[in-house]
């Protein structure tokens, strides 16, 4: 199987886990009611640690090595790093907490800025520098997805998948997996396909 023909490259992944993560932010109303609001943000939160973790993983070591010293990728990881600490304290209230929606805008307020710098900077960077590269690190990225999301404690997700918004939680968690079911599907029925 050539790998690079294959996988959806890996800044096409980034891009889609970040906008299937804001259309779930979209969705959170402060006059939702407790249950979904908590769907919501478990969903959000869990998408995002993941996200994150790829990332670190795989992503921004491959752009390290390509482009050392660069000032936005130097401030990647710290930004992850608050981000954990602000879900952290997501997850000590409930939705009935009265600074519950102000925590969760906090936390999205800072996710916006940095898939921001992400999407106008570091992507585009990676595909000036990586080119070659793109195809085979997106595969990697898929397998790591899978595993993690095998961890991830599969119950909580599908519990929270259910009522609230099947389609973007479903997105959210399952683009490894459909780019994974690409992988594996015989070159003959991919012909004339092309991923970014
Ligand atoms: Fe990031
Ligand atoms: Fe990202």
């Amino acid at each position: 199987m050539n790998i690079q023909s294959a996988s959806p490259s890996i800044t096409t992944m980034i891009r889609m886990d970040h906008t299937h993560v804001l259309a779930a932010f979209h969705r959170y109303h402060a006059d939702s009611p407790w249950w979904r609001k908590r769907a919501i943000v478990e969903l959000a939160c869990t998408a995002l640690e993941i996200h994150a973790q790829l990332e670190e993983e795989v992503f921004y070591p491959a752009l390290a090595n390509a482009m050392p010293g660069d000032d936005t990728l130097a401030k990647s990881k710290p930004e992850h790093d608050k981000m954990r600490e602000e879900i952290g304290k997501l997850r000590a209230m409930g939705p009935e907490d009265a600074a519950y929606d102000a925590r969760f805008m906090q936390l999205m307020r800072g996710v916006i800025h940095h898939v921001a710098d992400e999407e106008t900077t570091l992507l585009p960077t990676a595909e000036r520098a990586l080119a070659s590269q793109l195809a085979q690190l997106g595969h990697r990225m898929t397998k790591r997805r899978l595993q993690l999301l095998a961890q991830k404690r599969p119950a909580t997700i599908a519990a929270n998948t259910v009522g609230t918004f099947p389609i973007a939680s479903l997105a959210v968690l399952t683009v490894g997996a459909f780019a994974l079911v690409h992988c594996l599907r015989p070159p003959s029925s991919r012909r004339g396909r092309r991923y970014a």
